[in-house]
């Protein structure tokens, strides 16, 4: 499927995002794993974390969808029961990677499958930690799923300085810590999100967590339990960043977005557009587990930025969208430190650079990061390959959104990996998308 995207000028309105999609998958997971019924309300019906549920589905776990709310009977943590076919974890990385902690607990084996994006992706920075921790786990010779957990051993503690800054690997590890035999400690040197350490929380378990400058030491003892709780989970700020970009460079766009997550190590790209001259307001702030605010934003025009590579890990979703932002913005903007795009979905340096050169945008390619010349002549009723890859299709509907001519983006059906309704909501604020 394509989209087929006209240029529109202004954008108004008040949206209300879905829900985010790292709190949706990790939600599962823990009520899964409680004792008791829990209760979700906002949870992301997109593909990956339908893919969370299929699992557990699959592993006996009964999960009920009421009204906006998803029920779920936790079995406790030891009362999931092997599956009767492979865990398809479809384009999902967050699925496959906490699972595999969550996974070698269990007293069965299972076997982890993706889709073929999926399964172009690493997991040895969660096959070795896992193995040191006792666990018997394997993928294939190039370090790829499938995966395969035999979880017959006992799992020891790990004390584990995480080598890539990455909040998968952290939680798969916070997964596995909950089983082992003694106190696990992950240490990490840049901040990742810290979603699974607030649901732990939320769901009784006692973590000790030991900050510093740009250290982070999180202290976790072998679980009895789990308790069943009741959680809102608020919108996804990475989906709201598409609208956040498109109401700042779209001229005489004003727009509310409605109740979205704003924990501070997922929100470095507001900072940024701040910085780059968007006018952005936060109201109406909420503190439950997470934060959440509605979000204002107007119209303005930009300055291209020379991004802290400090920031990186806490916009690493939202970067394509830093690309679009600086391809319109005034001058020229420098982005290193980012190498981890290319472990994504599709690698993201190489599929934005070809969705700017599509647009008529200049830039310089390096292994880490980009130059990008903004403020430039784009081209008209341009062709984009999003590579099958949610977010670059997404941002680049943004920048369509603001070139003449029947604009096409390639290949999109992924955006309901995580935004299902992206194309419904992107209208109804004044934006021109059809499927095609
Ligand atoms: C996620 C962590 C990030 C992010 C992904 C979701 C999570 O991945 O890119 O979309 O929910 O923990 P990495 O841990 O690989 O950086």
């Amino acid at each position: 499927m394509n989209f087929k995207i006209k240029k529109k000028e202004g954008l108004n309105g008040e949206l209300v995002i879905p829900g985010d999609k790292s709190i949706s998958h990790r939600s599962i997971m823990c009520a899964s794993l409680a004792e008791g019924e829990s209760e979700i309300i906002g949870f992301l019906e997109g593909e990956d974390c339908l893919a969370t549920i299929e699992a557990f589905v699959k592993m006996g776990v009964n999960l009920k969808k009421k009204e906006n709310k998803i029920i779920v009977k936790g079995v406790g943590l030891h009362g999931l029961n092997q599956p009767k076919e492979d865990l398809y974890l479809g384009n999902s990385g967050t699925s496959m990677r906490l699972l595999s902690g969550l996974l070698a607990g269990q007293n069965f084996s299972s076997k982890l499958t993706g889709d073929n994006s999926l399964s172009s992706r690493p997991m040895l920075r969660i096959v070795n930690p896992l193995t040191q921790m006792g666990v018997d786990i394997s993928c294939n010779k190039n370090g790829m799923p499938p995966l395969f957990i035999d979880s017959s051993n006992e799992i020891n503690g790990i004390k584990y300085v995480l080598p890539v800054a990455s909040a998968q690997v952290k939680s798969c590890l916070m997964f596995a810590a909950l089983y082992a035999n003694e106190e696990s400690e992950i240490i990490e040197n840049e901040q990742t999100r810290d979603h699974s350490e607030r649901m732990f929380k939320k769901f009784g378990i006692q973590i000790l967590e030991e900050s510093s400058v740009n250290k982070k030491i999180i202290k976790i003892q072998p679980a009895t339990k789990l308790n069943a709780t009741t959680l809102n989970i608020p919108g996804d700020f990475s989906s709201a960043a598409f609208f956040i970009l498109a109401a700042t460079i779209n001229p005489d766009s004003e727009l509310t977005l409605k109740n979205v997550g704003l924990n501070p190590t997922r929100t470095a790209l507001l900072t940024v557009l701040m910085e780059m001259g968007a006018n952005i307001e936060i109201k109406n702030s909420r503190d439950d587990y997470e934060p959440s605010a509605d979000i204002l934003v107007k119209s303005s025009r930009l300055d291209g930025i020379d991004l802290d590579e400090k920031l990186i890990s806490n916009l690493i979703d939202e970067l394509p969208v830093l690309f679009i932002a600086a391809a319109f913005a005034n001058g020229p903007t420098k982005i290193r430190g980012a190498e981890e795009l290319r472990t994504k979905e599709s690698d993201r340096l190489e599929a934005m650079s070809k969705s700017l050169s599509a647009l008529g945008v200049n830039y310089d390619l390096f292994e880490d990061g980009i130059d990008i010349k903004g403020n430039s002549n784009f081209n008209k009723s341009v062709k984009i390959n999003s590579f099958g890859d949610h977010r670059i299709a997404m941002a680049s509907a943004v920048a369509c959104s603001m070139i003449d001519g029947d604009n096409i983006i390639e290949n999109v059906n992924n955006v309901s990996t995580s935004f299902p309704n992206f194309v419904q909501i992107s209208n109804s604020i004044g934006m021109d998308i059809d499927h095609i």
